[in-house]
């Protein structure tokens, strides 16, 4: 009787832990950063020191949230972060609403000054973008090329269902 029950109860089993594994694989979940968190993008704020303790990761996004009357949001190289030159921006993200999203959808460094002067007082910030983490479960991968995380994408989850399979198969044993 118990025997049979087993039989029947453990393919089953098997297939909800391995399907709940899959669900519960970490979603790389994208992160909306208020910079400044709740000063916003303003005078007095110092985002060096906002900024050193986040982990920027690709599809991340920074929301600039200011005074659209004075402030505005222009990425530059950094020769031009260092001297606050607003004269050559490679990319203008105000769109005049004082909010502005930036997807932050390459590693790289990143670095943003408001123009009209408002630089020289320290409204400037550096990110660094990286590729988020391999989930826990991973043994240490070698980080670099965006081919090893493609893979870890794929070939964890797929590992994780797999032992979670079979430590159900050795507890019903
Ligand atoms: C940044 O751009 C300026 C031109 O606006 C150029 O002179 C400078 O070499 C550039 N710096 C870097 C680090 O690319
Ligand atoms: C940036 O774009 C906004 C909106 O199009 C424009 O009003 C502003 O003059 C631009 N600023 C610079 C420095 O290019
Ligand atoms: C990143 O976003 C910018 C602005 O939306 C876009 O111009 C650029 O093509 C994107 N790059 C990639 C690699 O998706
Ligand atoms: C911001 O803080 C950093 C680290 O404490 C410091 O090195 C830097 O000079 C400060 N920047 C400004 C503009 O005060």
């Amino acid at each position: 009787m118990e025997r049979v029950r087993r039989v029947i109860a453990s393919p089953t089993l098997v297939v909800v832990l391995a399907c709940a594994a899959l669900v519960m694989i970490p979603q790389v979940l994208s992160t909306r950063f208020i910079v400044g968190a709740n000063m916003g993008w303003t005078t007095n704020v110092n985002y060096t020191v906002w900024a050193q303790d986040k982990h920027f990761y690709l599809g991340d996004w920074l929301f600039f949230v200011y005074d659209r009357n004075q402030m505005n949001v222009l990425e530059v190289n950094k020769t031009n972060y260092d001297n606050c030159n607003s004269d050559h921006p490679l990319h203008n993200w105000t769109t005049g609403a004082g909010r502005d999203v930036v997807p932050l959808n390459v590693t790289r460094h990143y670095y943003f000054i408001s123009g009209k002067g408002f630089c020289y007082g320290g409204m400037k910030v550096a990110v660094l973008v990286e590729n988020p983490p391999p989930p826990p479960v991973a043994a240490p991968v070698k980080s670099g090329s965006s081919r090893s995380t493609f893979r870890g994408k794929i070939v964890i989850p797929a590992l994780s269902a797999i032992a979670v399979m079979w430590e159900s198969l050795i507890w019903l044993w």
